[in-house]
């Protein structure tokens, strides 16, 4: 259990109803019923992949941090961004669509105290970055969300932003629904236990408004968007390379400016895109204006080393990110060792990556996976029990997986599973692609989870020529 936490007196409980914000009001959710994905012909055609995820969730919580007007372009209209931004419409800012592909939030220069409870949904980033965010003010806030955030560890979290000054009060083993009493921070020196880009964010966002330094210390460099990101709102963040990792520092009571954030193209995202080109005969797919930030595209790098044709063009910066057209053919894959020090890199991506190994000729091994079984799933788990509904030979470790692949003249890959996602996106993404290049269709279910990361995946998928039903 969290210490002490003397709840203050919150602000008088508003009796109407809360309004519908912009994002509820065009919420569309998918359908329930399971989606099947048949053996596909040559998928064609350029897309665009949605928002980036991590820099849509920073862009609204900064932007809320900030004073004045943050203008989005191109935000991840997914549930997760939804949640977060009507999030920051509690914590005090005003979040409003600006024309058909920006959002723009004013902010207050500060957070100020919910008057209900912050239901951040399936996201993980958006609670985690919240709750660093928000422990730098006087305010207490109780934050909840579904059944899958419920069961994630939370304490990563509150155990540095307790060591800074913050108060919580949680259920057993660190998880939501919790409460957290923030204000009168001292800054801190934090080793990560785990490389994590979501505690590394929590403790910087905390910092920002504690006394003094805070320095957070991450043994492997993780997605560095909040360091960025600060920058670019006129926080001074210094990150040095030493013996002992990255050091990333900043100063308290820095004053955030609200700035323009053009959005990246998701790679994590593009991933089902590419994969789906590599695994089905004769495609040829273009994703345009994927971010190409080195800390994120460790699946493209496996992906290479396994003979995948994969060619980045018209290289770019855009918003202080790099992006590129990333162009996916279909390609005879080999199996790898996946280096476990290229985790943090491609950490979202083993599910697809897992998918993609089914189809490669010899076995591929991915070690050093423990932060896996952590995440909307666990997700060495789930891919080893999807793959094998699916007929592929998979064999699970503590922390990895070691998928078969193909053997001798025969490369097919069975298919014909109905696979359970346990309300996972990444799952049920990764396991319908598998399904387009196998002999027979795959299904799973719960396929409206797919639209907090990837909403309109189907149909974008149909478009390039996919059989998803
Ligand atoms: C994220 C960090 C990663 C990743 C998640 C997004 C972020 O989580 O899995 O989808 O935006 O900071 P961890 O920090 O727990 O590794």
């Amino acid at each position: 259990m969290g210490r002490s936490l003397a709840m203050r007196e919150g602000p008088s409980q508003n009796q109407t109803p809360r309004p519908k914000t912009p994002f509820e009001e065009g919420e569309n959710p998918m359908p329930q019923a399971a989606l099947t994905a048949r053996p596909s012909g040559p998928l064609r055609g350029r897309v665009r992949a949605p928002g980036d995820k991590s820099i849509s969730h920073r862009a609204l919580i900064l932007g809320t941090l900030a004073e004045g007007e943050t203008r989005i372009e191109g935000l991840l209209e997914g549930d997760d961004v939804r949640r977060t931004a009507e999030a920051m419409a509690l914590f005090g800012a005003t979040v409003s669509r600006a024309s058909e592909s920006a959002w723009r939030v004013i902010g207050h220069g500060g957070f100020s105290g919910p008057e209900t409870v912050v239901d951040c949904g399936n996201s993980g980033t958006g609670v985690r970055l919240i709750m660093g965010a928000a422990a730098g003010f006087d305010l207490t806030a109780t934050f909840t969300g579904d059944p899958s955030l419920r069961g994630r560890p939370m304490l990563r979290i509150l155990q540095p932003l307790a060591q800074m000054g913050a108060r919580y009060l949680c259920r057993e083993g660190g998880r939501l629904p919790l409460s957290l009493a923030g204000g009168e921070l001292s800054g801190l020196v934090y080793r990560l236990p785990e490389p994590s880009a979501q505690v590394k964010s929590a403790v910087l966002l905390a910092g920002l408004n504690a006394e003094g330094m805070t320095e957070v210390i991450e043994p492997e460099p993780t997605r560095d968007h909040t360091e960025r990101m600060l920058r670019a709102f006129g926080a001074e963040v210094d990150v040095a390379d030493g013996n002992d990792g990255r050091r990333i520092r900043i100063a308290g009571g820095q004053r955030l400016i609200g700035a323009p954030i053009l959005v990246p193209g998701d790679p994590s995202s593009a991933a089902f895109i590419l994969v789906a080109a590599l695994i089905t005969p004769g495609s040829a797919v273009t994703v345009e204006g994927v971010l190409l930030n080195p800390l994120r595209t460790g699946l493209f790098v496996t992906l290479k080393e396994m003979g995948a044709d994969l060619v980045i063009e018209n290289e770019r910066d855009e918003g202080g990110e790099r992006v590129g057209d990333v162009t996916a053919r279909a390609s005879e894959l080999t199996g790898v060792d996946v280096p476990p020090e290229r985790a943090p890199s491609m950490i979202d991506e083993y599910p697809i990556l897992a998918a993609a190994a089914a189809f490669a000729r010899g076995p591929t091994a991915m070690r050093g996976l423990l932060e896996l079984r952590v995440k909307e799933s666990d997700r060495i788990a789930m891919m080893a029990a999807g793959l094998s509904a699916c007929g592929v030979g998979v064999e699970e470790e503590p922390e990895g997986l070691v998928v078969a692949g193909t053997s001798g003249s025969n490369h097919a890959v069975g298919g014909g599973g109905r696979v359970s996602t346990h309300g996972d996106h990444r799952i049920a993404m990764s396991c319908l692609v598998l399904g387009l290049g196998a002999e027979k269709p795959v299904s799973v279910d719960e396929p409206g989870m797919i639209a907090t990361s990837f909403p309109g995946f189907r149909e974008l998928m149909t478009g390039l020529g996919a059989e998803i039903e």
